[in-house]
């Protein structure tokens, strides 16, 4: 009991870590997983081993998961091997995920229509190169304001640039997709401010179900 409570307190003290509502969804932290094109389901069809294995590397308790993109008719197929949902095998295949306990998050965020929960996720321009960052903290001021709803920020966040995008309330939560990549448990690295995988761009966009996607190194903790 007093554990939690210096749990609790030193949480106060990292805005990411911060538990915030959205809508009837009580979220335990503010770092999300942002949507991904994971192009890893051959022919269309949703590989469902595979793709458990890497949302519930990345799922948290009270975390949300944005999932991949998803087609809704063969004219609509933008990249290649990205998962279908026009005929009956494609819809079969994503049933175990959606009521998989693992993929929890990724079932939430399926169910914000049903719940009529929505957010607002917008990418901002930070990134002037691959690796060269430009800050437009204000660019989106207008909008965060405008908008009634949660607010998600993504685009070349960092551990420091997430909290203070937090605590400067210029969103109500920040998503990460390259160091989540390269970081199943990028939370609790936050959480406890631990050094960071380095992310391989090679590998983000090539058809291997383990190389450059659940082989990154987990962090061991003992909580
Ligand atoms: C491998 C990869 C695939 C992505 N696929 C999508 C996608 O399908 N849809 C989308 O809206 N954004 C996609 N993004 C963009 C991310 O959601 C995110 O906005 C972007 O990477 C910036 O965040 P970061 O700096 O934390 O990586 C992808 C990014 C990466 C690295």
């Amino acid at each position: 009991m007093e554990n939690k409570v210096v749990e609790e307190k030193q949480h106060m003290n990292i805005p990411l870590m911060i538990p915030y509502k959205m809508g009837n969804f009580h979220l335990s932290h503010r770092v999300v997983l942002a949507p991904l094109s994971r192009q890893r389901s051959y022919g269309n069809v949703f590989f469902q081993l595979h793709a458990i294995l890497y949302y519930s590397q990345r799922t948290t308790k009270g975390g949300l998961l944005i999932g991949e993109a998803i087609v809704i008719s063969e004219t609509g197929i933008g990249y290649k091997d990205v998962p279908g949902i026009w005929t009956n095998e494609q819809v079969e295949a994503w049933k175990p995920i959606i009521f998989s306990p693992s993929a929890l998050g990724l079932y939430m965020v399926e169910s914000l229509n049903k719940y009529d929960i929505a957010y607002c996720h917008v990418v901002e321009p930070r990134m002037k190169t691959a690796c060269e960052k430009i800050e437009c903290s204000k660019s989106l001021i207008p909008l965060r304001k405008a908008y009634k709803g949660t607010f998600i920020v993504a685009g070349g966040y960092d551990r420091e640039d997430g909290n203070r995008v937090v605590v400067e309330d210029r969103a109500d939560l920040v998503s990460y997709e390259r160091l989540f990549i390269s970081n199943p448990n990028l939370p609790k690295r936050f959480e406890l401010n631990t050094p960071l995988n380095k992310y391989n761009r090679e590998t983000f966009y090539t058809p291997d179900h383990v190389v450059g996607h659940t082989d990154y190194p987990i962090l061991e903790t003992t909580t």
